[in-house]
């Protein structure tokens, strides 16, 4: 039984084999070739949390894979009325075929794969968000970076502890910058440190971003205030927006990343996001694709 709950337990090849399903699944879409890997099987999504592009890439995924997808909020669930994690995912597991979940622990995600028969997926969780990893990479690869300088600034979060994570297993070059407050945390460093590639020569950590984003070939931010945390902690990103001033540091032929939603003038300038560097927009039609190959491993494999 395979799931999909953290970077960290998967392998540089397996990683690598899901991007690479990723970009093929991509290009037979374009030339309008199917791929029919969840035929008659229906995904489950249960998110506690608002989204846009997970939601709605994971259901047009699954339909679009000759499947279905049921979406269920805490509330409209027994769950909410605290029936058990082990108890739904038992329930679940007898007719659904997959679960994506959203929700703010990552340890009650990895607690309702204990009890599953069918995979689970990591759809974000305070501490990661590895299926956007994938869409990432995915774009990285299509714009031929991926041995170039990635430089992560802001929020020591889920997306730059998932980058964090990826960068130790796939041996990439990363320099994150964040403020004093909001590092990484030590727990999350601690677990990078045991990652097969994980080399303190290609892997830095900045407080000062001017620093970090030296000739870096991708640049990518994330909002500072995440959802269910408090917005007074904007104080302490002076300092930390991704704007033109700053792009100019890294290489001229930089990409921009966001996951998005962004937040214009507070982590990014309005004309880096929307100007001609940034890739954003890919970034997010590449969840589609990315979950599809996601689902497609997970059932095939
Ligand atoms: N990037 C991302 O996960 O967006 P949503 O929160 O809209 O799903
Ligand atoms: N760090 C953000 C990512 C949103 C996709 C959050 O958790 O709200």
């Amino acid at each position: 039984m395979k799931h999909f709950l953290s970077l960290k337990y998967l392998s540089k090849n397996e990683i690598l084999e899901i991007i690479s399903l990723s970009l093929e699944i991509k290009k037979n879409f374009k030339k309008n070739i199917p791929t029919k890997s969840f035929e008659g099987k229906t995904l489950g999504l249960i998110f506690n949390k608002p989204s846009t592009r997970t939601r709605v890439s994971f259901e047009v995924a699954s339909f679009q894979l000759g499947g279905h997808s049921i979406f269920l909020s805490k509330d409209d669930l027994q769950l909410g009325r605290g029936e058990s994690i082990e108890d739904t995912s038992r329930v679940l597991s007898t007719m659904i075929d997959a679960i994506s979940i959203r929700t703010n622990s990552q340890e009650e995600i990895e607690d309702y794969a204990k009890y599953s028969d069918i995979p689970v997926i990591n759809a974000l969780s305070d501490k990661t968000h590895p299926t956007q990893m994938i869409a990432d990479f995915m774009t990285i690869k299509e714009h031929n970076k991926e041995n170039g300088k990635i430089c992560f600034i802001g929020d020591g979060n889920n997306m730059m502890n998932s980058w964090l994570f990826l960068a130790s297993i796939l041996g990439l070059n990363l320099s994150v910058a964040t403020p004093d407050k909001y590092k990484i945390d030590e727990e999350i460093i601690k677990e990078a440190k045991k990652l097969p590639l994980f080399d303190e020569n290609k892997i830095k950590f900045f407080t000062n971003p001017r620093d970090a984003i030296k000739d870096a070939s991708v640049v990518m931010t994330d909002t500072w205030v995440s959802m269910d945390q408090e917005k007074e902690k904007i104080k302490y990103f002076d300092g930390f927006c991704v704007d033109e001033d700053m792009m100019k540091l890294a290489k001229n032929d930089a990409i921009f990343m966001h996951c998005l939603p962004a937040y214009r003038e507070y982590e990014v300038s309005a004309d880096v996001i929307d100007g001609e560097q940034s890739v954003v927009f890919e970034q997010s039609e590449n969840k589609l694709h990315a979950n599809k190959a996601i689902l497609s491993w997970l059932i095939d494999t």
